[in-house]
């Protein structure tokens, strides 16, 4: 996409909402919320989407195990997942669940032109079963041929099945590939994607006659549709497809995937296929990124090492869990998660950085100023740096890469607290030059405070407020209000409680 495009459509993996949000899902979602956040901050018309997954027989078994029918667990536990992002101030535009009518109509619509172009036939699915799950079991469970549940042997069952035919989308693919080389990012995922396609592909089932909490096959009510099918269409249901043609038309050649490393060959294989089978074209890109492991090891249910959000935002407070989640790693390999490492990157980093330069800047202007605010005045040494920070800052959002994008910005607060050591402001008397210290000082908080939004939106909105700015750095448009020079000085400031109290033990 261009940046004249002027719109950007991001989206995050629908999660299962069987599942209780936990910190992975958190950092797919929080990532993608900051990245559409700085793209709102650079002038684009975004449009974020997140939501969940909803069909298929886990849904179904818990719902009946709870007595209740699976749209009602579903409307009950999609409320966890919402309140997750709650706390985490995720700014969705839309949240999408599989269970909406218009994902009803937009799954059929995709089959049935699908269907029309000749790429999904009825054949013999033959696979290893167990009756007490009415489930397919393939692979790993294979493998040992007893049921992983039941612990009784699978047994050798014959189902007629709707396949897609993937097997002939090879070569398109490996075209597309060709001629999109960043449609898959970072470079060693799309190596992967592209092992994958030369590797040979198979169609792959889309249905089945054994389950019934899902999406009807159109043109064959006995079928259901059969989980990717499904899931992977959430992103153009939500886009406009088959009901909102001028949207469709704005949003989806600008759609950005965000996903994680396990659902790699779903979305960068069959989902580009299935579309082309459709006659419409793959995403703008899809970017991979790795696990964050706990102690070394992915979390799960059965390893009891999920950590809730909720649970640490209670603990150390939105920004800093976000700000975590963001500098800590990477993006794109896999990251260890530990509440030692969240500590270190907050004392470091918002308690001693940035928390610091706030505090003393104000208890200066407090001591010094009588409390009125000088205003930033032109040839600091600070702007070139501001400038700098401000272009590294764009650049590493851009790319997706927060970690870059963070370290950019701290490279303006690492700049101005050194100012402050050299400047000494608190040995001068009062007067010019002091005030030009500290209105430089504040100058560069308020550049920061709007780089910092993305990523840290309440934060931010504090500084504002501290520094007595109008309005919110939410409306500021990059780069343009991170020009040096604007703060306007002449306001009544006053001395706060730290930000970001130190942390200990
Ligand atoms: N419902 C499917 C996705 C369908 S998308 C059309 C699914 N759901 S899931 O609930 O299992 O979520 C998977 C996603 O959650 C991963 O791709 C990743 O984005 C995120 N993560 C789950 N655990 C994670 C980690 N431990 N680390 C990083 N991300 C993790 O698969």
């Amino acid at each position: 996409m261009g940046r004249d495009a002027r719109s950007f459509y991001l989206t995050t993996p629908i999660y299962y909402v069987n599942d209780a949000p936990h910190v992975g899902h958190a950092y797919t979602t929080v990532t993608a919320d900051a990245i559409a956040r700085y793209h709102r901050l650079a002038g684009f018309d975004t449009h974020f989407l997140t939501g969940t997954d909803e069909h298929g027989l886990k849904v179904q078994r818990a719902a009946e195990a709870n007595g209740v029918t699976p749209q009602l667990w579903a409307d009950q536990t999609v409320e966890r997942f919402r309140e997750a992002w709650r706390i985490l101030d995720v700014s969705y535009d839309d949240f999408i669940r599989t269970t909406e009518p218009r994902h009803y109509h937009a799954v059929q619509e995709l089959l049935r032109k699908v269907h029309e172009n000749g790429h999904i036939r009825l054949d013999t699915y033959e696979g290893l079963y167990c009756v007490a799950c009415e489930a397919y079991y393939s692979d790993a469970a294979a493998q040992g041929a007893d049921c992983p549940i039941h612990g009784r042997p699978l047994e050798m069952v014959k189902e007629q099945n709707y396949f897609f035919a993937l097997s002939r989308f090879q070569d398109q693919l490996l075209q597309w590939y060709e001629s999109h080389p960043d449609f898959v990012q970072p470079q060693s995922k799309r190596n992967e994607a592209l092992g994958f396609i030369r590797h040979g592909l198979e169609d792959f089932s889309i249905s089945r006659t054994s389950l019934s909490w899902g999406v009807p096959i159109p043109w064959d009510a006995g079928h259901v549709t059969y989980v990717w099918f499904d899931a992977l269409t959430n992103y153009i249901t939500a886009a406009g497809y088959a009901s909102d043609l001028a949207a469709f038309g704005r949003l989806w050649p600008v759609a950005h995937h965000m996903i994680g490393k396990d659902i790699l060959r779903f979305h960068c294989v069959y989902w580009p296929a299935m579309l082309m089978a459709a006659g419409l074209e793959p995403p703008s890109k899809i970017y991979v990124h790795g696990y964050l492991l706990v102690g070394g090891e992915k979390m799960s249910k059965t390893k009891l090492n999920q950590i809730s959000p909720a649970d640490l935002v209670a603990d150390l407070g939105v920004d800093a869990v976000r700000y975590y989640l963001l500098r800590g790693q990477p993006f794109g390999p896999d990251g260890d998660f530990s509440y030692e490492a969240i500590e270190e990157r907050y004392n470091a980093d918002l308690a001693n950085g940035l928390g610091n330069l706030l505090s003393r800047v104000l208890t200066l202007v407090d001591r010094k100023c009588g409390g009125l605010a000088p205003g930033s005045g032109p040839g600091s040494r600070l702007a070139n740096v501001a400038a700098q920070a401000c272009a590294d800052t764009m650049a590493g959002w851009e790319s997706f890469q927060p970690s870059r994008a963070l370290a950019a910005t701290w490279d303006l607060v690492g700049a101005t607290n050194a100012m402050l050591e050299d400047r000494q402001p608190w040995h001068l008397p009062p007067g010019e030059e002091i005030e030009s210290v500290l209105g430089d000082a504040l100058e560069a908080l308020r550049v920061i405070a709007i780089l910092v939004w993305p990523a840290m939106p309440a934060g931010a909105e504090q500084i504002w407020q501290r520094l007595a700015l109008p309005g919110s750095p939410a409306s500021a448009v990059l780069p343009r209000d991170a020009a040096w020079g604007s703060y306007p000085g002449g306001a009544k400031l006053a001395r706060a409680t730290p930000l970001f109290p130190r942390r200990t033990g």
